[in-house]
């Protein structure tokens, strides 16, 4: 499974980009507002970072301007996905950019039946909101299920799953279970992938004992 990290946060970027687990990025025009920066500012240091996708978002509504501004942004780097709103405009888009052969993610997909007719439109990546989906009071997790059950009965729909919204653990942990082929994590949420209460408990143990018997490895 990739991990990609939700954010748009260079400096976050950098740092978790040292534990070598990080295969690429997305961000939304949310993300770009709230780190206060330039969006191709932005995008021009995640590729210095990044060898892996980075997923940049169109903000035209219409497919021209929709495809427009996608070819501008994957000039910023060879890795840079054009990420497309699920309408009807944004899966024109889809389908011109891909036959352009530029890689998309069409995002913001809530239905069974998106996630189809998004792949049919050769999308490189869906992303359904499964945390979003779960504030509405439906199973995000079972939503991942069913997309994956339907791209299993195509094998020539090749659209990567990249689970998105992910707020819990057990997203992560049951988005594998599935076999989503991505997931695109907040920075909390990634690290908190490394910790558990009897991890902490054991090591704090194991080391107390070790210094009572006063040996060295080194
Ligand atoms: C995905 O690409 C989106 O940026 C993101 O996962 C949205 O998550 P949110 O529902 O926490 O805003």
């Amino acid at each position: 499974m990739d991990f990609f990290l939700d954010t748009a946060e260079v400096e976050v970027i950098k740092d978790l980009n040292e534990t070598g687990l990080i295969d690429g990025i997305t961000t939304n025009p949310s993300l770009v507002a709230k780190s206060g920066q330039n969006f191709f500012t932005v995008l021009e240091n995640i590729s210095k970072i990044i060898d892996g996708p980075i997923s940049a978002e169109v903000t035209a509504t219409d497919t021209a301007g929709m495809i427009e501004e996608g070819l501008k942004l994957s000039k910023i780097s060879k890795n840079i996905v054009v990420k497309l709103p699920l309408t009807i405009d944004g899966l024109k888009a889809c389908v011109a950019l891909s036959k352009k052969k530029v890689a998309t993610n069409v995002t913001l997909c809530f239905s069974a039946s998106q996630a189809l007719i998004a792949a049919k439109s050769g999308a490189t990546y869906i992303s359904p909101f499964i945390g979003r989906l779960d504030d509405i009071g439906e199973n995000g997790l079972d939503f991942i299920q069913d997309i994956k059950s339907i791209y299993d009965n195509y094998k020539s729909l090749n659209t990567k799953i990249l689970v998105a919204s992910v707020r819990t653990l057990e997203h992560v942990a049951k988005s594998a279970i599935i076999g989503a082929d991505t997931i695109t994590l907040p920075p909390k949420v990634f690290m908190e992938m490394y910790e558990h209460e009897l991890t902490k408990k054991g090591l704090d143990a194991f080391l107390k004992d070790w210094a009572e018997t006063k040996q060295s490895i080194l």
